[in-house]
Parts: C-alpha cells; sequence; structure tokens
C-alpha cells in the first residue's frame, strides 16, 4: 500500500510509503521500557500492518508467572508505535489482540487516515530521552497541574491514575513495598532471576546494567523500596540516603486483571512517562508491592481502592541516567509478505 503526500486540515503527510512509517515505528517500539529490559516482543512487518508480538520465553517465570509485567512492557512498545505513526501525520489504527487463536499476537497496527495530533511531536522526541531513574530524586517534587494532567491521560488511556501524597498513602505504599520486598528478597528462585537479568557486560543487549543501578541499599525507610538489583556490590549509582519527600508517588491501577487490560496499562504507563520526561521529570516504576499477592490485596485496602493496582511510579527531578541497551533492530524486527491467512479485523482503535 503506497501513501503518497496528502493534504488534511492544513497537515501535510510525510509522504512516505506505509510500509517505511511502520518499519520506523517497530525500530521506536523496541526503545520501550521492559521489566528488567527482558524486551519481551518481537515486530513483524507485513507490507501493510506491524505485528506486535508477546515472546513469552523472555517471560520472568518467579517474578511474572502470569504474564502481566510481560503484556504490560508490550503495552509501552504499542504506545511508542502510535505516537511514532501520529508524529508522522497519520491516525495510528490498532486492533489488541485480533485473533484468539494466536495469543501471542497482542496488537496489529496500521496505517489510518493523515491527521494532525497535537503533542504528538514531543512525546516522539521523548521516546529518547527517557528513562528509568533509580537514584534519589532532588529538586521540587511534581506541580498538581501536572499530576492533574497526568490523570487525564490515564483516563483516556482507559487506566487510573492514584496518586499517594498524603502522609498515610506514602506510608501505606511504602509499607507494603517493603513488606512484599522482604517476601521477595527471601525467594531463592526471585534471586536467581535478578542475578540473571542483571549484568555489567558491555557486549550484553538486555538485562538491567550495573550503570544504572544504585550500589546496594537503594531501599530507605521513609520511601518505598527501590527494587534490589545490586547483589554483589557492583551497582555504578551512589547508594541513596533516606529518601525525602521529593518524590511523588504514582499507583497506576486498571478496571480490570485481564492481557487486554494490562496492555492498556501498558500504554497508559509509557504515555504518563514520556509526558513526564517531556515535562522535565524522570520516574522509575517499582512494583514489588504489585507482585506478592498479600501486599496486593493490603495495598487495595489500605488506600481504600476499587481500581486493582498495576504498577507504581516513583517520579520526580533527577539528572540524567545513562541509556540502556535494546537488541538490535535485526533480531527483533522480521518481514513476513501479508498472507491470506492474516485476519483482517474492523474497526480498530487509534
Ligand atoms: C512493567 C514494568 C515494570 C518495571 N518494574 C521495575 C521495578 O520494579 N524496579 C525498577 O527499578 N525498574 C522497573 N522497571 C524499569 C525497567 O527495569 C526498565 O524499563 C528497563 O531496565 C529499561 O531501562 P530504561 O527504562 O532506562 O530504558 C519496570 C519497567 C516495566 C515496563
Amino acid at each position: 500500500m503506497g501513501v503518497t503526500a496528502q493534504v488534511s486540515s492544513g497537515h501535510v503527510s510525510t509522504g512516505h510509503s506505509a510500509a517505511a512509517l511502520l518499519e520506523r515505528a517497530a525500530r521506536r517500539a523496541l526503545l520501550a521500557p521492559s521489566i528488567h529490559n527482558t524486551q519481551p516482543w518481537r515486530f513483524v512487518l507485513t507490507g501493510d500492518a506491524l505485528e506486535i508480538r508477546a515472546d513469552p520465553s523472555r517471560r520472568l517465570d518467579v517474578l511474572d508467572p502470569r504474564g502481566r509485567q510481560l503484556v504490560i512492557s508490550c503495552g509501552c512498545a504499542l504506545l511508542h508505535a502510535r505516537i511514532t505513526l501520529q508524529a508522522a501525520g497519520h491516525e495510528p489504527v490498532v486492533h489488541r489482540f485480533p485473533n484468539p487463536q494466536d495469543p501471542e499476537l497482542v496488537a496489529r497496527v496500521e496505517v489510518g487516515p493523515v491527521g494532525t495530533f497535537p503533542g504528538s511531536g514531543s512525546l516522539d522526541h521523548a521516546i529518547d530521552q527517557r528513562r528509568t531513574n533509580r537514584r534519589q530524586f532532588i529538586g521540587d517534587p511534581l506541580p498538581q497541574q501536572l499530576i492533574l494532567h497526568l490523570q487525564w491521560i490515564a483516563h483516556t488511556e482507559g487506566a487510573v491514575l492514584v496518586p499517594a501524597v498524603s502522609p498515610e498513602a506514602v506510608a501505606a505504599v511504602a509499607d507494603t513495598s517493603a513488606f512484599a520486598d522482604d517476601i521477595e528478597m527471601a525467594d531463592a528462585g526471585y534471586l536467581a532471576e535478578i542475578a540473571a537479568w542483571t549484568t555489567d557486560d558491555p557486549r550484553r543487549c538486555d538485562g538491567v546494567q550495573m550503570a544504572s543501578v544504585p550500589r546496594n541499599g537503594g531501599g530507605s525507610s521513609e520511601g518505598p523500596m527501590v527494587r534490589e538489583f545490586d547483589l554483589d556490590g557492583l551497582g555504578w549509582l551512589p547508594t541513596p540516603a533516606r529518601e525525602t519527600n521529593r518524590q511523588t508517588l504514582l499507583l497506576l491501577c486498571a478496571r480490570g486483571d485481564d492481557e487486554r487490560t494490562w496492555l492498556r496499562t501498558g500504554e497508559a504507563l509509557e504515555r504518563i512517562w514520556l509526558t513526564l520526561t517531556d515535562a522535565g521529570f524522570s520516574a522509575s516504576p517499582l512494583t514489588q508491592a504489585v507482585e506478592v499477592r498479600s501486599a496486593h490485596r493490603m495495598l487495595q485496602e489500605r488506600l481504600g481502592l476499587s481500581a486493582i493496582p498495576q504498577i507504581l511510579l516513583r517520579a520526580g527531578q533527577a539528572p540524567q541516567a545513562a541509556a540502556s541497551r535494546r537488541r538490535p533492530a535485526r533480531e527483533v524486527i522480521t518481514t513476513r509478505p501479508a498472507t491470506t491467512a492474516d485476519p483482517t479485523p474492523q474497526g480498530g482503535t487509534p
């Protein structure tokens, strides 16, 4: 399918072919954040569509047996693809889990009509700037206006963002995170997974690099615990002092707990994260309290939530962290000509 330059609402399309736009979307999608930088995805270009596929061989069996965080990670990649197409002046047409016989196919993305998408250029730029910050935050916490804006963004992506700002809410999050962290750190299988997915090998293109984790002792008694990745004392970042009140805790919740909801949660997470980046703030997810079932229940009860907590984010101001690595495009992006076997679902959404 060729796409030629068109004019619509004063916006001129790039004039690139759909195939070129989708290839760029795939290259931008692989920059998405993922649990332990597992990059649990594959991208297949079929000429008129980009398939985003989950890679179950990269699932964390101990930490994430249901594949919830794997699918959330794929949702982050999907958001990158959507933003890339919008920034190029095209509406993305997205079919989520389009084929029940093919559960690894989490989304099919097509190039839709030319349009104008305010803010997409800034978010596209933020894709290259976004990092996970595991340092202590400095400077001012998030302004109230920005928190309200992020809540609206979560809403537009089908999620619910609950800021935990009162001392009671911060204590609830800190207590449940510490409780969950203790349980996970006592689990040999969990520790083995952390060791397998943490690396100081400069040639390795996945996993969490030592350059981006604090020397062991990432936790604090006043705020929730940053996940401990440094089991051998090789972390490059300074061990944080006692946490200050300069971080804002944001709990991203959903109305359900199935694969579709997880995918939408990932899209919401990444739109929030890119928006924070664009506004000059940093963030890092910390998900222990959501992973451990008893802690999850405790968190929901203490915060009085009807929605289901999916991801906790700490956000604030911090020096730019080092960029993490990604597997090369040739390993994760493949091309397959469209076949008549490919279902052509109707009624995709942006
Ligand atoms: C679903 C999800 C859960 C994550 N959970 C944590 C976490 O608990 N602790 C943490 O330090 N980072 C967490 N991260 C951040 C990843 O480790 C990070 O995205 C990855 O290492 C790539 O680094 P980058 O975000 O700087 O590109 C999570 C990311 C995702 C998408």
